[in-house]
């Protein structure tokens, strides 16, 4: 076997020489990396190496800016709260918090304020932040600091709800972030979150700031002299959306304000796009070793789909495709915090079967096993489980007849951080509320696909509202390393005593 690899690995050299493969080339070369956070006190988790930890990246990504750092984020608490009432933190003493790990949060915090000090040219922008200091830290950076700006964008001025809900960092045109991880000190250690650090690799950097700058656009534009509320006729809803939406008929649509867009016309929804744009980069992967260094493309997709430009696809056709890579007989892992076969946020109720239905397609034609891990914590959306269940009956009906050649089935597992109902301050009305963890924390947050030729990682949660009205980014790769080392992460959850399987509907 060995020799097998060591044959193959010398073809490859010979045959087409790639720089990348050259330790001394190697500082020009895109490298790419998977970064987790794993929540403290979770002895059971075997760990995967090679990978990094998301407070060390988003502190290097910061600490090498030179020139610009543009970050895309729903909301900010870096710095944690203890002392404050009004806070998820509040109540914990000050080793509480060390056991936390929360000074990882404040390390990241101390990097942008270094940056700014070196007059990097900062751009931040969110949603507007949470409960209760909202946008103070983003302001605080940016205050009496001409190099350092911040933008509040309200998305649900312009799809009616919904919000910015990508966690994107990039400095320097050159090194990127993108992943599940909130500029929040809770999501560095005590919230499971999976990303990817590219590093040194300007041209997906270069696309990544044109979302960067549609969105910031957005900021500055008057949304009423924008948006219409139409008959979506896909969704069967009536929503707001921008006017030069493809959910508008063609000839009533606007032209786009937004620097790139693509006007495709006769199209009613989004453009399925049968060639998506893709990377054809050379990635190294420093954190796993791949005996073959063929190129292996890469691609990145966006929500919502009025933001597309180039010849990108939607986030959701990201997704689709993904699961639909699968081989014959082949597995796809898919890990997310919230699964629903709905919309969660809309006036009106969408149906959204998009994603059960791909899964099922392959169970049914492709032999394929898909492997479902879904977050169980406090906040746990309501009905999941019954969507969960209506996912479990494909296996029902796969086998329901002896006529039928269906052999995949579709196994899904909950996951459960321990503690995770023990969350919320220690103190409530001057009294010990008994809470071992601080609010919102110990969940899987991660949001991530990988077939058994494909990984996707992405920022947007399993609803219809985060494909059609949140913004979202995903980055996506045929990379070998990349798909094998998070088919390695996924099963470190997956088999491990935290993750328990969810039981099918009884067959009538
Ligand atoms: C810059 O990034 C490298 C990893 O590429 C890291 O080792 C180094 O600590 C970072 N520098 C700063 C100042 O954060
Ligand atoms: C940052 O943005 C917030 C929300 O738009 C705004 O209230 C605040 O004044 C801004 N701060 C600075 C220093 O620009
Ligand atoms: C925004 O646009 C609407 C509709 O065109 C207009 O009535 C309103 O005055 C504009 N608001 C601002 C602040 O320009
Ligand atoms: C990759 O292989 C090299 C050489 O065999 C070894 O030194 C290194 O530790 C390996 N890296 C990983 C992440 O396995
Ligand atoms: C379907 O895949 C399984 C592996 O998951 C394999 O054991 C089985 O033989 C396959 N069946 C067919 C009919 O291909
Ligand atoms: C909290 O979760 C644990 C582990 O799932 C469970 O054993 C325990 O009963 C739960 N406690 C409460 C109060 O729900």
């Amino acid at each position: 076997m060995k020799w097998l690899n060591l044959l193959v690995f010398f073809v490859v050299l010979s045959v087409n020489p790639p720089a990348e493969v050259f330790a001394g080339a190697s500082s020009a070369t895109c490298k790419a990396w998977l970064v987790q956070s794993i929540p403290t006190d979770m002895p059971l988790l075997h760990r995967v190496s090679g990978v990094l930890s998301s407070g060390e990246v988003l502190r290097w990504i910061a600490g090498n800016a030179t020139r610009r750092l543009d970050v895309i984020a729903q909301y900010w608490q870096l710095l944690a709260q203890p002392g404050n009432p009004k806070s998820g933190d509040y109540g914990f003493s000050a080793a509480d918090m060390e056991r936390f790990g929360a000074g990882e949060g404040a390390a990241v915090y101390k990097a942008l304020e270094e940056a700014a000090k070196r007059m990097v040219n900062i751009r931040l922008l969110q949603h507007s932040g949470v409960y209760p200091d909202y946008t103070q830290e983003p302001s605080d950076l940016a205050s009496g600091k001409p190099n350092v700006h911040n933008v509040t964008l309200l998305l649900s001025k312009w799809w009616g709800s919904g919000i910015v809900h990508a966690k994107v960092w990039i400095s320097d045109s050159n090194n990127i972030y993108i992943g599940s991880a909130n500029n929040d000190w809770k999501s560095l250690t005590q919230v499971k979150e999976l990303g990817i650090y590219l590093e040194h690799c300007p041209i997906i950097a270069k696309k990544l700031e044109v979302y960067f700058d549609n969105l910031w656009t957005l900021s500055s534009l008057n949304s009423t002299a924008y948006t219409r509320t139409v008959w979506d006729k896909i969704w069967q809803t009536s929503r707001m959306v921008p006017c030069w939406s493809y959910f508008i008929p063609y000839k009533q649509r606007c032209r786009s304000p937004l620097g790139h867009y693509v006007e495709i016309p006769h199209v009613e929804g989004y453009p399925i796009i049968s060639d998506p744009y893709r990377f054809h980069i050379p990635l190294v992967t420093p954190g796993y070793n791949v005996s073959s260094s063929v190129q292996h493309t890469s691609y990145l997709s966006f929500a919502p789909p009025e933001l597309l430009f180039d010849e990108f696809q939607a986030d959701e056709q990201a997704w689709l495709e993904t699961i639909k890579s699968v081989r014959y007989g082949g597995i796809v892992r898919i890990n997310t915090m919230d699964w629903l076969g709905q919309s969660k946020y809309t006036k009106q109720t969408v149906y959204w079967s998009s994603l059960s239905s791909a899964i099922s397609e392959v169970v049914f034609s492709k032999n394929a096993t898909v492997n479902v891990l879904v977050a169980y914590w406090t906040h746990s959306i309501k009905g999941t489980e019954k969507y969960l269940k209506s996912l479990l009956y494909s296996n029902v009906l796969c086998r329901s007849s002896k006529n039928n050649n269906c052999h995949g089935k579709v196994i899904i597992k909950y996951y459960k951080v321990p503690g995770y109902n023990k969350t919320g301050a220690a103190l409530a009305n001057g009294m010990a509320t008994g809470n071992l963890y601080p609010a919102y924390t110990r969940v899987n947050h991660g949001k991530y696909a990988v077939s058994d030729v494909r990984a996707h990682i992405g920022t947007s949660n399993l609803v219809w509202d985060y494909f059609y009205t949140t913004a979202g980014v995903s980055f996506g790769t045929y990379h070998p390393g990349v798909v094998a080392q998070l088919q390695e992460i996924f099963d470190a959850d997956w088999n491990s005593p935290y993750a328990s399987l969810v039981q099918p509907l009884q067959a009538a």
